[in-house]
């Protein structure tokens, strides 16, 4: 306030300022002091740097003080390439300016996020820290099973742990904020990032969803290694069309609702940081464009106050989609519907002036935006811890804690799928032939998106087998064959190695390479030369135990025609050898369930457990060439021990709208091995005002059942929550009437009165 006083009102304070009784010197002396002292405390921190201020005064204090170009590049990411060729501002790393609101990453050398991030502190006039993002997906060094296997664990805390330690490693490498978790419900195992998500059902991945956001964000994204998650992409990018990548999908209202938004509701309200738009175009409207999705859905309904990035080039796409003309339409449309931060185009950077000079975006809305992203920003502290300490890598990759994570996740993802005559586990064997594209690879294993993933931190299978038999069985090995290709020179030494074991564990598959974004395939089949090695080791009379890996389900035909016994490894991790051969050796315990059917062949697709019932009942309607039964359902999964459920009760059969309700069953393990069993609760409305499907999962817990014991299994029902719909406008209903509660193959009805 002192700073405005005019010299006038200073000799008006100061009355005797002119009279002869003043000693001239020491007045203006003190007068002075007093002066620097009032303008010292008017240069105090302004509010926005004040750590004890409110978040959102800070981000009301730092938008007034921004410039429009400031504005305009908070809402721009660029790319920052490792040391680096690539970036939105024409290559040079000094062309980026210091004011970009966010970089995605592709270094892990803390060293160059922190010479980045000085320059945005100290040499820009605001000095707003830049948020550093990456796709940090099934963990950063440390490699997780991909998410679809993940989720055959049932188990919420291995997604959990798997994303904390991906956060610890990303963010020791001086990342903020991880482009995941991606909670597309995906029923078409064609499209190729089916491995990036939690599989077929809603309720599955929304339980999923919430603990990768748990595990990235913990409770305060502010504390040490947590980073910011997004969940992508907003939303049903997995029904495109025919399994393909960036295509049209027929997606209905009713089916937006009930099938593909609920993971990023639960997302939402776990507190996820940030959302990402996607590539597809819903019915005829881009998701990229979508003021329904991205601002009346996510902002109005669900209140979410964090921020949307486009995803890479989205904006940019509406161009080719037929929405934009050009690139100021395709920002105008993108903006209005609701995306924050543009990712990669630079299309809010070139046209935003214009745009706001025409009236086609607004001062408000720049202002709403950056808001948004500045208050991640603050709720990532990143205004106070701005750098990233750099340590050595042995610190911080791959530490003892984070190994086991990796491991127990593989071992609980695997599913074993069958197990003729016991043949698994290997026991009293002297010689295992260990064959197949898989037995001796490192690569493999940490599938797509691997981040700093390295194929040499792999154990690979053969590694673990040697390792698992040491002093007991020999392990010879033979590749046999690639993963593709007409080249059959190595059968013969495949097949030599099966004479000579007692049993042949043949490794086969899809390769890492095959699934991920971009990958589609228009068949799920395992190449043909692979179903000939598998067939040759057959013929040699050997037991044969098929070890297989995908990143998406697979057709399995031949396969089961040929193998004894069939554990399915998805893309495990970097200690995938360590987790396989645990479990051929039955050091482990298989205890997976599929969550994404495998069908019985790529004619069947899309097919899913929670289909609406038909209108003819039997077999009509369904094909006269193949089987209507996929090869093995959702759910699916076998484990050394052998457990029986219980007469399932529930506390009553008939339950007020606002009651509640519990049903119970015991399992016991009739086994002599300890295991886990997992047990999935269903629904089923009969029939309602809208149909809906023959079974819904509401809710599965995973226990340790000790041989011989029992355990007892709940599930609490409340009416609204569990037996409710959601009709195509998102609102939610109870009907009066019938329910059925399902686990096993066991079925009760109780009544909503
Ligand atoms: C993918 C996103 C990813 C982004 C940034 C896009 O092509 O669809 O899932 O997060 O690239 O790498």
């Amino acid at each position: 306030m002192l700073e405005n006083l005019t010299y006038q009102t200073i000799t008006l304070s100061f009355p005797f300022l002119n009279t002869k009784f003043i000693n001239m010197k020491k007045f203006i002396y003190t007068f002075l002091i007093l002066l620097g002292a009032a303008s010292c405390s008017s240069e105090k921190e302004p509010v926005y740097k004040d750590a004890a201020a409110d978040i959102e005064d800070r981000i009301e204090d730092l938008v007034g003080r921004m410039t429009l170009d400031e504005k305009i590049l908070q809402l721009t990411q660029s790319i920052l390439g490792v040391n680096t060729v690539e970036n939105n501002f024409g290559g040079a790393l000094d062309k980026i300016p210091s004011e970009i609101g966010s970089l995605i990453y592709f270094s892990d050398d803390a060293a160059a996020r922190n010479a980045m991030q000085k320059k945005a502190m100290e040499e820009t006039r605001l000095g707003i820290p830049i948020l550093f993002g990456h796709d940090v997906i099934h963990g950063y060094r440390t490699i997780m099973p991909v998410p679809l296997a993940q989720a055959c664990s049932w188990d919420p805390e291995i997604v959990r742990l798997g994303s904390e330690v991906a956060a610890q490693e990303a963010s020791s490498s001086g990342v903020d904020w991880t482009f995941s978790p991606m909670v597309d419900v995906a029923r078409d195992p064609r499209w190729g990032r089916v491995m990036e998500g939690y599989g077929e059902d809603p309720y599955a991945t929304s339980v999923y969803c919430q603990a990768a956001v748990k595990g990235y964000q913990g409770d305060d994204m502010s504390q040490e290694s947590r980073i910011a998650a997004c969940l992508k992409h907003f939303a049903g990018y997995a029904a495109s069309e025919a399994g393909m990548d960036y295509v049209y999908t027929e997606i209905s209202d009713q089916t937006l609702w009930d099938t593909y938004l609920p993971p990023f509701e639960a997302g939402v309200n776990a507190g996820v940081a940030t959302l990402m738009s996607a590539f597809h175009n819903i019915s005829g409207t881009p998701a990229s464009a979508s003021h329904y999705l991205l601002t009346e859905v996510l902002k109005e309904k669900w209140q979410h106050d964090g921020f949307v990035v486009s995803d890479w080039d989205a904006i940019k796409q509406l161009i080719n989609q037929g929405m934009a003309a050009d690139g100021k339409e395709a920002a105008e449309i993108a903006f209005n519907a609701g995306i924050e931060m543009d990712m990669a185009d630079n299309l809010y950077s070139e046209n935003f002036k214009e745009l706001l000079d025409e009236g086609k975006i607004s001062m408000k809305q720049i202002d709403e935006a950056v808001s948004r992203i500045l208050r991640v920003k603050f709720r990532l502290g990143l205004f106070e811890n701005p750098f990233t300490e750099e340590k050595p890598e042995s610190e911080r990759y791959l530490l003892p804690r984070s190994l086991e994570i990796a491991e127990n996740a593989a071992v609980e993802s695997c599913v074993l799928l069958k197990n003729e005559g016991g043949v698994l586990p290997l026991k009293d064997v002297k010689t295992i032939a260990l064959v197949g594209p898989i037995a001796d690879n490192q690569w493999e294993h940490i599938s797509n998106w691997h981040a700093r993933g390295n194929h040499e931190d792999v154990i690979s299978i053969l590694q673990g087998m040697t390792e698992e038999y040491k002093g007991q069985a020999r392990v010879i090995t033979a590749p046999g064959c690639d993963f593709d290709g007409d080249d059959k020179s190595g059968f013969n030494e495949a097949v030599r190695a099966a004479r000579a074991a007692d049993v042949v564990v043949v490794c086969m598959g899809h390769n890492g390479g095959w699934c991920g974004e971009n990958h589609s395939r228009s068949t799920i089949e395992i190449p043909q030369i692979q179903e000939d090695l598998i067939a040759a080791l057959k013929a040699t009379g050997k037991p044969v135990v098929a070890v297989t890996s995908s990143g998406r389900p697979i057709d399995l035909r031949e396969v089961d025609a040929n193998a004894d016994a069939i554990l399915h490894i998805w893309h495990p991790g970097t200690r995938a050898g360590y987790a396989v051969a645990g479990l051929l050796s039955g050091r482990y315990n298989p205890s997976g369930k599929l969550a994404m059917t495998f069908p019985y062949s790529t004619g069947q697709i899309p097919i899913y457990y929670n289909r609406r019932p038909r209108a003819r009942t039997g077999d009509q309607g369904f094909y006269e060439d193949i089987t209507n039964e996929p090869m093995y359902p959702f759910g699916y999964g076998l484990s050394y021990s052998k457990f029986e459920y219980s007469q399932m009760t529930v506390s009553a059969d008939k339950v007020a709208a606002d009651g509640k309700l519990y049903a119970e069953v015991t399992v016991k393990n009739v086994s002599d091995i300890d295991g886990k069993e997992v047990v999935h609760w269903y629904i089923n409305d009969p029939y309602s005002r809208i149909t809906r499907p023959a079974k819904e999962l509401k809710f599965f817990e995973k226990k340790l059942i000790k041989a011989g014991e029992s355990e007892t299994f709940r599930f609490e029902i409340d009416p609204m929550r569990d037996l409710g719909y959601v009709n195509s406008k998102g609102e939610k209903y109870l009907d009066k009437g019938e329910y059925r509660i399902m686990v096993g193959d066991q079925t009760v009805s109780v009544n909503v009165i």
